[in-house]
């Protein structure tokens, strides 16, 4: 393309296609012609392809060209991982994740396998969701970076070899510059990341996961040396003495305050040199009575400086959060037209269901924001609810807002009184009600809008799947918590264990070793990897759930039930002794997070409980609103469609399609733009709870997704699927 075209279709397309200034060794990003070469579609994150060979007419006629199977999850029938990875495609070839974080790269057009790459053939495997990998090349030096555990990998992307010269061996640890002024030690901290990063010029910008809880580490964004590793820059997202939004904590909350993090990925305007962004809640979730004030710079969407890490301007979308409603996907850059002028905004879709239409030079709302009042009585003792929330006007919220007693379900005479009786003991009325002992049925602990993200079209309409499944919200003080904890797991060791360690957990004889004062000998997490793995002639546990695991082990590790909720069960005595109040361990918690199902499994609330919407974005009015995926032993019994839970992402062609998988019913469907019709659907032999991505290779247009199941206990599965239009 010329310069001169580029600059037209810039002027009629938006920000979609800008290139005219990419310095010549840059790989473009920001274009999206055949290839998919970003997580997002492009540097944009718009999750848009130009492609329309695959159109509104013969959508119906798509069939499976070709499925790579990673050979993980094998066995259906047991619970496996997750696989949430968008694939990108470069070159022809496609690059994504396995169930177990293996990297591959795979021809684009029939699925063979090219190379793959192990992170854990020296290392224990690990195991946490990972939404894609990244690419960067500079003549032939062609570069897919990504994240297992706590690294931060560089691997050659024609044969698959780590680059030797990048960071140590090929490696970047991600503890490394998080900060040494701390007062107490990072490292055996969560610090990964579960969304790739973006690339400017040669940077790589990167976000993280990090616990929610007491021993958060901090989730500062930092940009590495795409060649080298190094740290070029990072971004306190909890700032440090000197630094703007400083006085909005207690003094030196930077010290034992983490999160504030950017887990869910970011964007970037070349032109600009800006790197866009939304972050979550500090810890610890729920309850905030260490951390007084508005807590800059968590639950904002932030601009900075894509070279430096300095910041241009934030928007804070929750103060003081109590409620875990991190900002849950990567922001749209779009451009829309608001009285009669083009404006480069930036769109964010919440968790909490609004969407937020920001200048992208300024942070001005596009449409009003309105601060208003919001309930602070009832909160638990120590917390400070903020008295004042951010209210976008419009667009209109495309989730409800709170659960107020229209919502209790009337499915069945049981499922209304169960759920009536909840609702009559619990306070309701705003979505900002403090958590309370009472407890709350609220939403947006979960999405709302999720992880997946949302598609825009160069036309400024933006697509959103969400959720609409009630959380009950209950505060309990740590003591009682504690203690139940503690009868959990020693209930759960007597039940599992005892038949071959012994009631006493002494063991018996030579055969089955004692786990008295276990915690001497093994790590926290060694055992967490026996019980779900097994050894020698110990049976695996894989079947026990997470929580349930961990309740056995803080009754190995601590029979007596003392601080069993403290990460490092370490002693108040300890912690004064280090002079730190780190990791924090808050006097009241959550008693749960528990989602509020009736007794026949369903979501405690009248439906939908699952949509998909399109939004004008230039007129903030709502082109369509559909239920989003279904029960099909409800539809059978003349139920209208009720959306389901789901997770992964949309993808909008140029041809006026929306393909999506991400609901329970285990399907991929295609929607009409235009109407939110469902126009084909396909029923996959496992969920695909991951976003699409589309391509063309010789002319045959692909779109193609991961179907990992897994999710909501549904089979699991391993692999990825293409589907085309068939042979003419
Ligand atoms: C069927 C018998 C059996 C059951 C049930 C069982 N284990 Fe074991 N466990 C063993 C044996 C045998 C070993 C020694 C394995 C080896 O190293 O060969 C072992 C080893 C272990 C170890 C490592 C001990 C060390 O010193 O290295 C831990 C920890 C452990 N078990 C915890 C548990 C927990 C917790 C449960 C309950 C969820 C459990 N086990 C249930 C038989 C059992």
């Amino acid at each position: 393309m010329t310069k001169v075209s580029n600059a037209l279709i810039f002027l009629l397309s938006g920000s979609l296609y800008f290139t005219s200034c990419k310095p010549s060794n840059e790989y473009r990003n920001d274009v999206i012609e055949n290839d998919w070469p970003v997580y997002g579609g492009n540097s944009s994150g718009n999750r848009y392809s130009p492609l329309t060979q695959i159109d509104k007419k013969n959508v119906k006629q798509l069939q499976v060209a070709w499925t790579y199977n990673t050979g993980e999850n094998a066995d259906s029938t047991q619970r496996g991982r997750e696989i949430q990875c968008q694939p990108i495609i470069v070159n022809s070839i496609m690059y994504g994740t396995t169930p177990e974080l293996k990297v591959f790269a795979v021809d684009a057009e029939n699925g063979k396998e090219i190379w793959k790459f192990d992170p854990f053939v020296a290392d224990e495997p690990q195991y946490h969701s990972n939404r894609g990998v990244m690419y960067w090349e500079d003549g032939d030096d062609k570069r897919i970076l990504f994240t297992a555990g706590s690294y931060l990998y560089a691997l050659n992307a024609i044969d698959g070899k780590l680059i030797g010269t990048f960071g140590t061996k090929g490696k970047v640890e991600l503890h490394g510059g998080l900060g040494t002024n701390l007062g107490h030690d990072l490292k055996d901290l969560m610090v990964i990341s579960t969304s790739p990063g973006v690339i400017f010029k040669d940077l790589l910008i990167l976000g993280s996961r990090v616990s929610e809880f007491g021993d958060a580490a901090p989730g500062h964004v930092r940009a590495f040396d795409v060649r080298t590793g190094k740290m070029r820059w990072i971004f306190h997202t909890v700032p440090q003495p000197g630094e703007y939004g400083y006085d909005t904590w207690p003094k030196d909350a930077y010290k034992h305050i983490g999160g504030a993090n950017n887990w869910s990925g970011l964007v970037v305007d070349n032109k600009r040199g800006a790197v866009y962004f939304g972050t979550g809640s500090p810890s610890v979730d729920f309850y905030g009575g260490g951390r007084h004030g508005i807590n800059l710079f968590s639950d904002c969407i932030m601009a900075l400086n894509a070279e430096t890490g300095k910041r241009i301007w934030h928007f804070q979308t929750i103060h003081h959060d109590l409620w875990d409603r991190d900002l849950p996907n990567p922001p749209n850059l779009i451009t829309v037209t608001h009285d009669g002028k083009k404006i480069d905004a930036v769109a964010q879709a919440t968790k909490d269901g609004v969407v937020y239409v920001l200048d992208r030079d300024t942070g001005k709302p596009l449409f009003p924001v309105e601060e208003r009042k919001v309930p602070t009585e009832g909160a638990v003792p120590g917390e400070e609810p903020s008295p004042t929330q951010p209210y976008p006007v419009k667009p209109e919220p495309f989730a409800r807002q709170f659960y107020s007693e229209a919502d209790v379900p009337d499915m069945s005479k049981e499922a209304h009184d169960f759920a009536l009786k909840r609702f009559k003991e619990t306070r309701s009325g705003n979505k900002f009600m403090p958590p309370s002992k009472e407890g709350t049925l609220t939403f947006f602990i979960g999405g709302g809008a999720e992880w997946g993200g949302s598609a825009a079209d160069p036309e400024g309409v933006i697509y959103i799947n969400s959720n609409e499944i009630p959380w009950d919200l209950r505060m309990t003080d740590i003591e009682t918590k504690n203690k139940e904890i503690a009868s959990n797991g020693k209930a759960l060791y007597v039940t599992t264990c005892a038949v071959c360690h012994g009631p006493d957990r002494k063991g018996g004889g030579s055969e089955f070793p004692s786990l008295v004062d276990i915690g001497k000998r093994l790590k926290e997490k060694e055992i967490f990897t026996i019980l779900k793995t097994g050894r020698g002639r110990m049976p695996s546990f894989q079947s026990i759930p997470d929580y349930k695991r961990q309740a056995i082990i803080n009754f190995l590790l601590n029979p007596e039930g003392k601080n069993q909720i403290d990460p490092h069960n370490m002693s108040k005595e300890a912690k004064a002794a280090k002079g730190s109040n780190f990791p924090y361990v808050p006097p009241y918690i959550n008693n749960g997070q528990i989602q509020f199902r009736t007794p026949d499994g369903y979501p405690g609330i009248k439906p939908p409980w699952g949509t998909l919407n399109a939004i004008n974005l230039n007129t903030g009015e709502f082109v369509w609103r559909v239920p989003f995926g279904e029960y099909p032993e409800l539809k059978k019994n003349g139920i209208p469609t009720t959306g389901t839970e789901n997770h992964g992402g949309p993808v909008v062609t140029a041809s006026g399609l929306l393909f999506i998988g991400a609901t329970r019913d285990e399907k991929f469907r295609a929607f009409d733009t235009k109407t939110g019709k469902i126009l084909w659907e396909y029923q996959l032999p496992v969920g695909a709870f991951a976003t699409p991505a589309s391509y063309m290779v010789n002319n045959k247009q692909y779109i193609v997704v991961a179907a990992g199941g897994t999710k909501y206990g549904l089979k699991s599965g391993g692999s990825y699927i293409a589907f085309a239009l068939p042979k003419e």
